[in-house]
């Protein structure tokens, strides 16, 4: 079976063998659509229906989701109690409410505050936001604004969070901003806690009292699934409360349930003093927001943090839906439940093939490394193509070639191993 991509002028379309529906969909697309609107998956698949874990295309193949949007669709597609409980909280909103207020807004603002305060008490007031980025940006302007005399942004080395305006400046290893300074994030050779507080240590001799905020992602997710020891993100909260530098976690990724736990700063025993969440918390409608300390969000006066698209009805009312879900059915529960199973079924495709370098990951968020890029791309492509028109769906390797493992956390053991015993066929083609 073979996959080409062809060139024109204005963009490239992907080509399955056997496809016509999703070809002439993707060719369609292709001539209107920027490529830069998503980053490059070589299956690309096109996609009609979904229900619980499963993807269905529109030339009838039928994926098993190891991806959830891209960390988002946490409760798996078309919910029942999700959907059900999503129409009741919008019920006849307006689906702007722009410089108004709704009573669903109320609900979803103390909700959010409260699953959050019974393990940080620092989750006291919030301000929303309509994408993972902005609501990191709206953090690191209410920290900027608590101490204005302290012009330094501290960030981890290689964190993702997000490619506009501050978050952008605070992502990766290198910044055009020349107010930001990285400090190193434990991954392949994660060294001793000495090594990261000698660090921090010369980070505030150097600095002094210039350092308004120190921002880190619980693990590293975009740049190939590292998880530090819990060891750091205590360091990192010590060296923050020294120092009177506010700790913002992006857990835009991590939030609801992904690590084990509701948030993963319960994973990794800390209570930063912002935290920023997205995707999963509306379980695929857009919403974001940051939550925390009351004195940090109060400093971004009347329209300071507003804009069209925050706090919709319809966000809030997927906010309320998802806690609904995840409190009636012990969602994170399940994922606990589940995560070694998962594991397990991971390391065992590592074992038998060697191609796979490394397995690492937590709760049900894993990256299988491969040996190169090519393999990587192969891996996802035969994946896709799977057996007898079952697959399994992932999106294109992260960091050239790591696999991103992340499935709605509603998969259960049957799937996991249904899954992974396709993988186990579609894999040992390549190469031969
Ligand atoms: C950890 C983390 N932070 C921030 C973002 C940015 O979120 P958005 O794409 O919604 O702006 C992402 C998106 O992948 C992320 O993974």
């Amino acid at each position: 079976m073979n996959t080409t991509t062809t060139h024109s002028k204005q963009a490239a379309a992907i080509v399955h063998d056997r496809e016509d529906r999703g070809n002439k969909l993707r060719q369609r697309l292709a001539a209107v659509e920027g490529r830069g609107q998503r980053t490059r998956t070589p299956s690309l698949a096109v996609v009609s229906d979904g229900e619980g874990v499963e993807l269905v295309t529109v030339d009838g193949r039928r994926l098993v989701d190891f991806a959830s949007g891209v960390l988002v669709t946490n409760l798996g597609h078309r919910h029942p109690l999700f959907e059900e409980r999503y129409r009741h909280h919008l019920g006849r909103c307006p689906l702007s409410a722009y410089n108004m207020v709704t009573p669903i807004e109320v609900e979803a603002s103390e909700r959010l505050l409260a699953s959050m305060a019974a393990s940080n008490p620092k989750a006291e007031k919030i301000l929303w936001a309509a994408s993972g980025s902005e609501g990191i940006q709206k953090a690191i302007w209410a920290a900027m604004a608590f101490q204005p005399d302290r012009p330094i942004l501290a960030a981890t080395r290689h964190g993702f969070h997000g490619k506009k305006g501050l978050a952008g400046d605070v992502t990766g290893e290198a910044s055009p901003n020349p107010n930001v300074r990285f400090v190193s994030f434990p991954m392949r050779d994660v060294g001793d806690l000495e090594t990261y507080e000698r660090e921090l240590t010369a980070l505030s001799l150097q600095f002094s009292d210039h350092i308004a905020l120190l921002i880190t992602e619980p693990y590293l997710g975009a740049a190939g699934s590292f998880h530090p020891p819990h060891w750091y993100h205590e360091l990192l909260e010590r060296w923050c409360t020294e120092h009177h530098i506010p700790l913002i976690f992006d857990e835009v990724q991590s939030c609801h349930g992904r690590t084990g736990s509701m948030y993963a700063f319960e994973t990794y025993g800390v209570n930063p003093d912002l935290v920023v969440v997205g995707k999963g918390v509306a379980n695929g409608i857009p919403a974001a927001a940051v939550a925390g300390r009351a004195d940090l969000i109060d400093m971004l006066d009347y329209g300071a943090a507003s804009d069209t698209f925050s706090a919709t009805p319809m966000a809030c009312a997927a906010v309320c839906a998802t806690l609904d879900v995840f409190e009636s059915e012990g969602i994170v529960a399940q994922c606990q439940a589940i995560a070694p199973v998962m594991r397990r079924a991971l390391e065992e495709l590592a074992a038998a093939f060697p191609f796979i370098t490394a397995v690492r990951g937590e709760g049900l968020v894993y990256g299988l490394e491969m040996q190169d890029v090519a393999t990587a791309e192969a891996c996802v492509l035969e994946a896709y193509r799977g057996v007898n028109g079952r697959g399994v769906h992932f999106l294109g390797p992260l960091a050239e070639r790591v696999l991103r493992v992340s499935p709605p956390l509603i998969i259960d053991e049957a799937t996991i191993h249904e899954a992974c015993e396709l993988l186990h066929t579609a894999w040992s083609r390549i190469g031969s």
